[in-house]
């Protein structure tokens, strides 16, 4: 096996080769002076199966990981897997207004035209996958977070909505603590209001789960309610980290005792490895 690491996930693409004990490839990708990609793997040939690590966001990583997909099979790959940490446009599942693209499905499709395997990391509603026609699987990062936090002395794990219950959930359970929810209503794109929490945290040591963080208003209102209920501390840890709009020089700035992502998004604070659950994946 040889896993080729794409611009936005050389750091996981290796962790991932080492895990493996395989070679690992960096595609040399570069941009036009008009912006458009350029990629090249430094290979004569590939007779081995060939795992592909690279997201589809921003747009231009999703044109890279296309190019990619052609490069290893003109070069004779085996077979072909892309593992997708982050797998953008997942939000636009379904046409909400007349007009509008089936975007998961336009990616998947394309994708699919070059691909025997996706892989891909809690991406936003795993119901996208069947957009696939090659085997598809989505891993849960909640092993990772978990095993980053058993030390840490976290008393209780909390989601920020219903929504990602089963996530606090999961980690909660993996690190033999409490669990719960808040209750969030999104009020625009960048504002959320979230009722106090109901379970006692007082004194104790909460862990904020997410799949991912953009704005950080959510996990800014989450913890506020927390510390009014006397939580003694407050870490988040959240899978994909897209901290948009200085999300995290404002969320490390604030309450909260610490801030983590996994590196499915490599940024400054994606400490939490995903690559030894990928590796898992892909050994079974
Ligand atoms: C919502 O469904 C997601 O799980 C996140 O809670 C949300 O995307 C976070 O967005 P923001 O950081 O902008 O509040």
């Amino acid at each position: 096996m040889i896993v080729v690491g794409g611009s936005s996930s050389k750091d996981l693409a290796k962790e991932l080769a080492k895990a493996l004990d395989c070679q690992f490839i960096a595609a040399a990708s570069t941009r036009f002076p008009d912006g458009e990609c350029y990629t090249r793997i430094d290979a004569e040939k590939i007779d081995d199966d060939v795992v592909i690590v690279q997201n589809t966001y921003p747009d231009g990583n999703l044109v890279e990981l296309l190019l990619l997909q052609d490069v290893v099979r003109n070069l004779g790959a085996k077979s072909v897997t892309c593992v997708i940490p982050y797998f953008g446009y997942a939000r636009q599942d379904r046409i909400f207004k007349n007009g509008e693209p089936e975007s998961a499905k336009v990616v998947c499709k394309t994708i699919n035209m070059n691909c025997d395997r996706v892989i891909t990391i809690d991406i936003h509603k795993e119901d996208v996958l069947r957009y696939f026609t090659c085997p598809s699987t989505d891993l849960k990062a909640a092993e990772s977070i978990a095993a980053y936090f058993a030390d840490k002395g976290i008393d209780v794990v909390m989601s920020p909505d219903i929504g990602a219950a089963g996530r606090a959930k999961d980690v909660g359970t993996r690190l033999g603590v409490e669990y719960d929810h808040l209750e969030k209503t999104r009020l625009s794109g960048t504002e959320v209001s979230i009722k106090p929490a109901k379970s006692n945290v007082d004194g104790k040591s909460v862990l904020i789960v997410d799949d991912m963080i953009s704005t950080g208003g959510t996990i800014m209102a989450a913890t506020a309610q927390l510390k009014a209920a006397g939580a003694k501390s407050v870490y988040v840890a959240c899978t994909h980290g897209v901290f948009v709009n200085n999300a995290i020089e404002k969320l490390t700035g604030s309450y909260l005792d610490g801030v983590l992502s996994c590196n499915t998004l490599e940024n400054p604070v994606s400490h939490i490895s995903v690559a030894d659950i990928i590796a898992k994946a892909l050994k079974g």
